[in-house]
């Protein structure tokens, strides 16, 4: 599964790119308007950052607009996909920017149903917010079981990006289920690293190091250097 940061602050996603944990990212306009940046140079520094696809949300209510404004994503930068909402207008326009070979991610999914109109309109992603169905007592990650198999069934190439995910436990069940990729946030990202363990054992290993006498603590063998070469 691959994962993506949901988030357009570049200190964040310089951060997790450095841990090589991200295969992309995603945005929307709260996320962006959090920024307070001048929008197409925000979007085209992140493009520069991440060696990977790139989501930006349309914000036009009606098709013609949601297309125009996919294409001057597009053409920002060949990572850019363009985010268009699961409605009818977002489907006309999900139809049309496809044709023109532009990939969209069609967003705001809340049911199977929605999803399998996004994969006929020819969505590259489509993105279910199983987050926001936890919060009203749904059961987000039976979706993503749902639209699983819809997908599977058809062989619709559509891949499902798991949106809205608040923490670990979404993670790991998205990739048991066998999503194509899950989005998340920064504090989320940070979270599947930590493990109390780890740290106990780190803790316990580097106290044992301190008995090792001063002299004997050379990390830098200067007999390691010299065997390599004579080697080669
Ligand atoms: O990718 C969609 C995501 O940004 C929504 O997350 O936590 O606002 O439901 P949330």
């Amino acid at each position: 599964m691959k994962i993506f940061l949901d988030s357009a602050n570049l200190v964040e996603i310089k951060e997790a790119v450095s841990w090589g944990a991200i295969d992309g990212v995603t945005t929307n306009p709260s996320l962006v308007s959090k920024e307070q940046q001048d929008f197409f140079e925000l979007l085209r520094t992140i493009c520069e950052i991440v060696n990977g696809p790139v989501s930006m949300e349309t914000i036009s209510k009606d098709a013609a607009g949601m297309a125009q404004e996919g294409r001057q994503f597009s053409a920002l930068h060949p990572n850019i996909i363009v985010k268009c909402p699961l409605t009818k207008e977002g489907l006309k326009a999900t139809r049309q920017l496809a044709s023109e070979h532009i990939r969209v991610n069609v967003t705001l999914c809340f049911s199977p149903s929605q999803a399998l109109l996004a994969a006929k309109a020819g969505a590259f992603y489509v993105s279910p917010f199983i987050g926001r169905l936890d919060d009203i007592s749904n059961d987000g990650m039976q979706l993503i079981r749902q639209i699983k198999t819809i997908y599977a069934n058809y062989r619709f190439p559509t891949q499902i990006l798991v949106a809205s995910v608040r923490h670990p436990i979404h993670v790991v069940e998205a990739a048991q289920i066998g999503a194509d990729i899950a989005t998340m946030p920064f504090g989320t990202l940070e979270a599947l690293i930590r493990h109390p363990l780890t740290d106990i054992g780190l803790e316990r290993f580097l106290k044992d190091w301190e008995r090792l006498p001063q002299s004997a603590r050379n990390l830098i063998n200067p007999n390691v250097g010299s065997l390599a070469k004579a080697v080669r």
